[in-house]
């Protein structure tokens, strides 16, 4: 699993698929493990399982089909996994109960200074009574449940709300503070026990919802009180990710478990690399019904990194969207070369090399027999330094990934070269990664001496006063899918967070980092998702009866906006811009959507009545009317149009906010804009006399033609003198992956 987006750059990024046949008999080699989503579950007088079950028996010529039955999902929608034939799979996909049917596909797992940085201080106003009823739901690679992050102390029993369990598995205990865990295995190998063996799961649980800690550090790194968001709220930890991975189907079963044991929000820093449409993503389609039931998903946006790649991948609107950002503190580690030069590199370097001075060598230097020096060894490919001639010594490595083989050939240190220039790293050696000038002159030094010597420091910390700035490696926008609606949705710490660890977790991600650790500093989508997941909790002990979309809009319209000078891709980083906590509890106005909102949304991307109606339960219908309206007109807290290149265009968004700030209150629409868009509002202002009183407005943006593949953005905000109600508005012309036409 891709802990974190370390393992990107380490190139470790697995690749490694699950391996999809389970059971050794022959019959079964072609059988594959595949989602049945068939919408919402009936009302009354339906058993999901019998039905399920019969479904399977009609579609696979067994005489038992409950070898094949995974699990079927029934406490908060209607489904089940099944092990099936290619065959089979699309005999029930053209059943009519069925809404989609996909393959299990792999998923990927995408401090204590950040709350500081964001304004949420230790001795911020907070409602420690009603935090402690609110529950986090994780869904990860589990939970160290004896973290002093996690202890109890303090905390009275579960709320009554709570109706989950503690099935952690064998040596595995729930407290008041961890009140639920559960552990999923739709594919092998299984694991029995909810215990975090990675780290991730207990670095965003306790992100999100860890206890005040006091000097927690990383040998010393990052030293300070290790805190959540919202310390006094409970934790219920669901463990879908394993060193292979996070399977579709159990994430699934995670929400379909979560709903029904009553968290108030879930935070899932996991994602899928490559793009789907919604009714076949598993973590839409659980935070679909999340949302139902009055629970906000917050999900990491990606680690994919510049514009032009991948894009986004948390593409629906029912879902909270996070980038991550830098903070305030950076961390570097010297190098010090036997002339006296001192280079500045990254890496958070714990190991202390006592100020004794190495000899180096250059990994093309010492390659192994049947190592290429120019294409493997000069990079430290694996299996490619020999140990002989690297012990004792630093190795220059002319790839950031060279520190895994420089570590197990047993070098003393490493000196690798990196394009990466803002996030720092923990790697299983004492290393510093050097910018490619740096690492050049490295090298040159090298060349110039008979003994060429150097020493790497432990690393320091420096302020630095650009953050937050969007980390290189956060997904960007557009939203390739849904693209009249802005991804990311805003941006959160993600840049070096210390958070509580598992000690049997390798804190660099080489397994022979045989460090133990119960504090450690991770970068990631992964790690500012649960940031915004506690804003969110945060926000809902001030307005518990707030709906997730109301939450969703108060954090986004009161988010920071970023410097679009260190930030340019803009928008497309940061979305709405940076969350801002304590503005987010008095968003004045919000954009609020309803489920009915949500179902002409559907329509709008092209469901057909029988399809929507098995997602919303209800007598739904896309009509006629319905299909005049536009994807862009759902109620979204920013405003996005995907337009025809080289056409100057004219669009119109129509928006409804309703007052939550003060009852009588007048709101004036301001836009700033550069020359490129004229942007409408109409009504300029809108007059409040009462809470939860609605104002609609249309929003009108003309502008002359853009080039194929870019951007243009606007803001609006309404103001009434107290509050700021922000939402940017872009423009783009990238073009979408939906195809025409796609069969739902
Ligand atoms: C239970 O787990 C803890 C933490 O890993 C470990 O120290 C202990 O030995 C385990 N006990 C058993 C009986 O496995
Ligand atoms: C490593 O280097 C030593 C000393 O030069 C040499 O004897 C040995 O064969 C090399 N090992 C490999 C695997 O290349
Ligand atoms: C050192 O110099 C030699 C000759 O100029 C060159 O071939 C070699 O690549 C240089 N090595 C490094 C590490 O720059
Ligand atoms: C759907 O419509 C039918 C017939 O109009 C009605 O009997 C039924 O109660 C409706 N169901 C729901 C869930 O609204
Ligand atoms: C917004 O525009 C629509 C037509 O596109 C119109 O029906 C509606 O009255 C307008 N709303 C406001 C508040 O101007």
């Amino acid at each position: 699993m891709a802990k974190s987006v370390f393992e990107m750059f380490l190139g470790l990024s697995f690749v490694l698929m699950l391996s999809m046949s389970l059971s050794p008999g022959a019959t079964d080699e072609d059988r594959k493990v595949y989602i049945a989503y068939l919408g919402s579950l009936p009302e009354r007088d339906y058993s999901p399982s019998s039905h399920h079950f019969s479904m399977l028996q009609a579609v696979i010529k067994q005489s038992s089909v409950a070898n094949y039955l995974i699990r079927s999902y029934k406490r908060s929608f209607n489904g089940f996994a099944a092990k099936l034939t290619n065959e089979e799979a699309n005999k029930l996909a053209s059943m009519k109960e069925v809404v989609s049917i996909f393959p299990n596909k792999v998923y990927h797992l995408q401090t204590t200074r950040s709350w500081d940085f964001l304004g949420l201080k230790d001795s911020v106003k907070r409602n420690p009574t009603v935090e402690s009823d609110v529950i986090i739901g994780v869904i990860d690679s589990g939970i160290w449940p004896e973290s002093e992050s996690f202890s109890d102390k303090g905390f009275g029993p579960a709320p009554k709300k709570w109706k989950g369990s503690c099935s952690g598995g064998k040596n595995f205990t729930c407290n008041n503070k961890l009140i639920g865990a559960r552990f999923y295995n739709s594919e092998e190998p299984r694991e029995e026990s909810a215990r975090d063996g990675d780290g991730h799961g207990t670095h965003t649980a306790s992100t999100a919802a860890g206890n005040n800690v006091e000097d927690a550090s990383f040998f010393g790194l990052a030293q300070g009180t290790a805190r959540g968001g919202v310390p006094s709220a409970r934790i219920a930890a669901y463990k879908v990710c394993k060193q292979n991975g996070c399977a579709s189907a159990d994430i699934l079963a995670a929400f379909d478990d979560a709903i029904a044991d009553g968290v108030d929000l879930i935070t899932i820093s996991v994602g899928s690399t490559t793009r789907s449409d919604f009714y076949q993503d598993s973590i839409a389609i659980g935070a679909f019904h999340a949302a139902e039931k009055g629970i906000l998903t917050v999900q990491s946006a990606g680690n994919e990194g510049r514009l032009g790649k991948q894009g986004v991948t948390s593409v629906v609107p029912w879902i909270l969207t996070v980038a991550a950002s830098s903070i305030d503190r950076r961390f570097f580690s010297k190098v010090v070369l036997g002339n006296g030069k001192t280079l500045n590199g990254l890496s958070i370097n714990s190991f202390d090399l006592k100020k004794t001075k190495f000899p180096l060598v250059y990994g093309k230097e010492i390659a192994n027999l049947g190592c290429n020096e120019e294409i493997t060894a000069r990079v430290c490919e694996t299996g490619c330094l020999n140990s002989t001639l690297v012990k004792e010594k630093i190795v220059l490595c002319d790839q950031f990934r060279g520190n895994n083989e420089a570590r197990d050939a047993g070098a003393a240190g490493s000196i690798l070269k990196t394009e990466i220039d803002d996030v720092s790293f923990v790697l299983p050696l004492a290393a510093s990664a050097l910018s490619t000038d740096n690492y050049e002159s490295v090298k040159s030094y090298l060349n110039s001496t008979k003994r060429p010597v150097a020493e790497i420091l432990r690393s320091e910390t420096i302020e630095d006063s650009a953050a937050p700035v969007v980390a290189p490696f956060s997904s960007r926008g557009p939203n390739f899918m849904e693209p009249d609606i802005m991804k990311p949705d805003l941006s959160a710490p993600g840049v070096d967070i210390l958070a509580a660890f598992s000690p049997i977790g390798s804190p660099s991600g080489n397994p022979a980092d045989k460090r133990q650790v119960k504090y450690s500093i991770l970068s990631g989508t992964s790690m500012s998702c649960p940031h915004a997941a506690a804003v969110a909790a945060y926000v809902k002990t001030f307005h518990p009866e707030w709906s997730p979309s109301a939450i969703q809009s108060a954090l986004m319209t009161t988010a920071f906006p970023m410097d679009q000078s260190t930030n340019p891709d803009g928008e497309l980083a940061y979305g709405s811009g940076h969350v801002n906590p304590v503005k987010a509890t008095d968003p004045g106005l919000v954009y609020e959507v309803v489920k009915g909102d949500y179902i002409k949304f559907l329509c709008s991307i092209g469901y057909d009545s029988e399809k929507l109606r098995r997602i919303s339960g209800d007598n739904s219908t896309c009509s006629k009317t319905s299909e005049n309206i536009l994807p862009r007109d759902l109620n979204y807290p920013s405003l996005t149009a995907q337009i025809l290149p080289d056409k100057s265009f004219t669009v119109g968004f129509h928006r409804t906010v309703t007052n939550v700030g003060i009852a009588s209150s007048t709101y004036k629409a301001k836009v700033s804009s550069n020359s490129k868009l004229e942007v409408k509002v109409d009504p300029e202002v809108l007059s409040f006399k009462a809470l939860k009183e609605k104002k609609s407005f249309n929003v009108t943006v003309t502008g002359d033609a853009l080039s194929l593949f870019s951007m243009v953005s606007a803001s609006l905000e309404w103001s009434d003198g107290t509050h700021s109600v922000k939402s940017p508005i872009v423009i783009h012309s990238y073009k979408s992956f939906r195809l025409e036409g796609s069969t739902l």
